[in-house]
């Protein structure tokens, strides 16, 4: 063990019986294995015949404390590979594996109970609610995974205090930069402790040097959260943060 030099995260508990991450080691996957694509293949049907391949045939593997980053040219199928992992969307052909569970065969109830429990997301656009303040922000996917507000308190306060907003944490967000609304979307991204984080082109509406803040707090939390990162960027300075780069050109994933 690596000696810590962070207080430990408190976390909310977890209901037991639920197929997330939570039961990751009895998945028939590797224990290390958070998310897996199998030769998934999508498909956009547009009008008068002609489709869109987004994705072609993708394998992809992330494991436990990956911090991935996605790079790829406008259009090259970032969006729509998170969009497939984050159960948003479903692949024309393929598995969609996560924590050992066949996404694809769930239905849309238990799909957005995982999402809630066991994904983070990360929008470029921040996706913030306007009229809640940074701490009700971060409290609100606690309390629709039915934590209760005195449980989920100590957690809420650890992440603001990460994210360097304690100040502000009565604020509402509208009052706030781009840079401070971004890093209150990534501590809302972890309220849940999932075990995967999706980030679409988080820097995307940022300058350099805030985007690099944002880039370092996600790099940190992967450190003391042990969560993995999977984030999109067409932003070739995004990719000096990454322990592992997935480039995808056209809909194809490759590796170096
Ligand atoms: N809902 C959609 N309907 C039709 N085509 C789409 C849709 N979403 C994305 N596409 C197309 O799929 C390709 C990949 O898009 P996207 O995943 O958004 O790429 P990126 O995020 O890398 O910019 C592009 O050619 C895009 O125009
Ligand atoms: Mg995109």
């Amino acid at each position: 063990m690596e000696p810590s030099v962070t207080p430990a995260a408190p976390k909310v508990v977890r209901e037991p019986a639920l197929a997330t991450f939570a039961n990751v080691e009895s998945a028939p996957l590797p224990s290390a294995t958070i998310a897996r694509l199998t030769s998934v293949t999508k498909i956009y049907e547009a009008e008068e015949g002609a489709s869109v391949k987004a994705l072609n045939a993708v394998d992809l593997t992330l494991r436990q404390r990956d911090f991935a980053v996605l790079v790829g040219a406008s259009g090259s199928g970032k969006s729509t590979l998170l969009n497939v992992l984050g159960t948003l969307d479903r692949p024309s052909r393929g598995e969609v594996h996560i924590a050992g569970v066949d996404v694809t065969e769930q239905t849309d109830k238990v799909l957005s109970r995982l999402r809630l429990k066991s994904l983070g997301f990360i929008f470029q656009s921040f996706n913030l609610i306007e009229v809640l303040s940074v701490y009700e922000n971060v409290e609100y996917p606690m309390v629709l995974a039915g934590a209760k507000a005195a449980e989920a308190r100590q957690r809420v306060e650890w992440l603001i205090e990460e994210v360097g907003l304690t100040a502000h944490r009565h604020h509402r967000v509208t009052h706030l930069s781009g840079g401070q609304r971004q890093r209150v979307a990534v501590a809302r991204a972890l309220a849940n402790s999932p075990a995967l984080i999706l980030a679409d082109e988080p820097t995307a509406n940022l300058d350099s040097k805030t985007g690099d803040a944002i880039l370092s707090l996600m790099n940190r939390l992967n450190d003391t959260e042990h969560a993995t990162f999977l984030i999109a960027t067409h932003d070739p300075k995004v990719m000096s943060h990454a322990k592992r780069t997935i480039t995808i050109a056209d809909g194809v994933v490759s590796e170096s």
